[in-house]
């Protein structure tokens, strides 16, 4: 059996690992330089750019909008945007944000389109993880379900496994079009994916 290397694996010093990551980002170094919370700001700009889904003056629910990124970006185009998290939003005038878990929340009013950057903390067991990434976004499904209008839309995130197929065939059966994008600001090694559902008919 081959030795093993002297010193510590990037696994064993996941710290070093992000801000390693961070330094060479250009994504980040962009989110920094332009005021953005997040280097997230970038793919829902990439979404909106392939998928005009958002018009100014649309009420927006933003499900996982910790720190605030997607928020920013809401608030840019003109949209109404309310944001919901477990964590609490410093505060981006002219958006209201609420404190709440997805499994307990229940949306007021109607919303023109959902966007849920909902992510779990990551145990590294793959199918745990990936399990609970279709949970999260099932329940936000749940959520769209009870507060789009009409022909409204959504986005949804969630890792790229054989869960992802679980979730299309059920936001299938609610928009007339569902579509599965990665975003160029979504790293390489990363099995984030997006799913743009248009047209809520249910
Ligand atoms: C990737 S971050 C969202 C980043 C955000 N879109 C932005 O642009 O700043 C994922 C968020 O999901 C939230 N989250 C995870 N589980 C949740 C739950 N059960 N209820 C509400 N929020 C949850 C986390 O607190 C975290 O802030």
């Amino acid at each position: 059996m081959a030795p093993r290397k002297k010193g510590r694996s990037r696994r064993s010093n996941p710290k070093k690992t992000e801000a390693h990551y961070k330094v060479q980002d250009p994504y980040f170094k962009q989110a920094k330089a332009h005021g953005y919370r997040a280097r997230s700001a970038y793919k829902l700009k990439d979404i909106l750019r392939k998928y005009p889904i958002v018009r100014r003056g649309d009420k927006v629910l933003d499900l996982g909008a910790a720190p605030g990124s997607f928020l920013q970006v809401l608030n840019e185009i003109g949209a109404e945007a309310v944001g919901m998290d477990l964590k609490e939003i410093e505060p981006i005038e002219g958006v209201s944000t609420i404190v709440a878990d997805i499994f307990d929340y229940k949306p007021k009013g109607k919303f023109d389109v959902v966007t849920s950057d909902l992510m779990p903390n990551t145990t590294g067991i793959k199918f745990l993880d990936n399990e609970e990434s279709v949970d999260l976004e099932l329940r936000a499904l749940q959520v769209a379900k009870k507060c789009l209008r009409d022909d409204g839309n959504a986005v949804f995130k969630i890792f790229n496994s054989n869960e992802l197929k679980r979730f299309t065939n059920n936001a299938r059966d609610c928009f007339r079009e569902v579509h599965v994008f990665k975003p160029d600001a979504v790293r390489s090694t990363s099995k984030e994916i997006y799913v743009v559902c248009i047209g809520f008919k249910c």
